[in-house]
């Protein structure tokens, strides 16, 4: 059931896009979400063992090793430029570009006004080439999220989190909020069709 609604889905969302669905697309957002679902799940795996190891110490110690590392294995395990973005970045690789900002700003308001946000795919012109972009939301899901990225900070954590990241912005989450995206980024000649 839930592969149908998936499918459904991907069939409205790139309605918008001004060339035809065809089997090329789709294997491009399947793409997409697959490397999504990885990265996502490859990077809970390992905070969550970190974490019952050594709290949230030992969580920032290694994730700003392994972070963008994992990222990027995720990446080239799946054929894609994957990474992790957001308007209130903590690594300065994580900072938006233009369109990934607005795709942000426009999720932001959304849930201001209370409706649900989803991911979005797009195709766009970069240097004089097509690129497939796709964006999915992270939100503060759970309580965890919060020990490194709350409103109240243990001062231990704190400290590595200044030491690591002095340009540090992704504090002051509450639960619910919307975190940041995956963003991906697929050069169709890059691909075997
Ligand atoms: C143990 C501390 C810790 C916990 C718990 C934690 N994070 Fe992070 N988070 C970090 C660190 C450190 C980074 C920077 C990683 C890097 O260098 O790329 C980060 C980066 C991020 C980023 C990338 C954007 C940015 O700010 O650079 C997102 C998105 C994110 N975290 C979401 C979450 C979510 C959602 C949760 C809960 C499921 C969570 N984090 C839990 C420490 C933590």
């Amino acid at each position: 059931m839930r592969r149908i609604g998936l499918f459904v889905g991907s069939v409205v969302l790139l309605v918008g896009i001004s060339v035809a669905q065809s089997a090329f697309e789709t294997a491009l957002l399947q793409r997409a979400r697959t490397a999504a679902d990885a990265l996502f799940s490859r990077l809970l795996q390992r905070l969550n063992a970190e974490y019952q190891q050594g709290g949230a110490e030992r969580g920032v110690k290694v994730c700003s090793q392994v972070a963008q590392v994992l990222t990027q294995q995720v990446g080239r395990e799946h054929g894609v430029q994957i990474r992790r973005v957001s308007l209130k970045n903590r690594n300065p690789r994580n900072a938006p570009d233009a369109w990934e900002r607005q795709v942000l700003l426009r999720w932001e308001r959304g849930l201001r006004e209370g409706k649900p946000i989803t991911e979005v795919a797009e195709w766009r012109t970069e240097r004089g080439q097509r690129v497939f972009r796709y964006m999915r939301p992270i939100r503060i899901i759970a309580p965890v999220c919060l020990e490194c990225h709350g409103t109240q900070i243990k001062p231990e954590v704190l400290r590595l989190i200044r030491e690591r990241y002095p340009n540090d912005k992704a504090r002051g989450y509450r639960m619910g909020d919307l975190r940041g995206a995956f963003s991906v980024k697929i050069i169709p000649t890059e691909v075997q069709r």
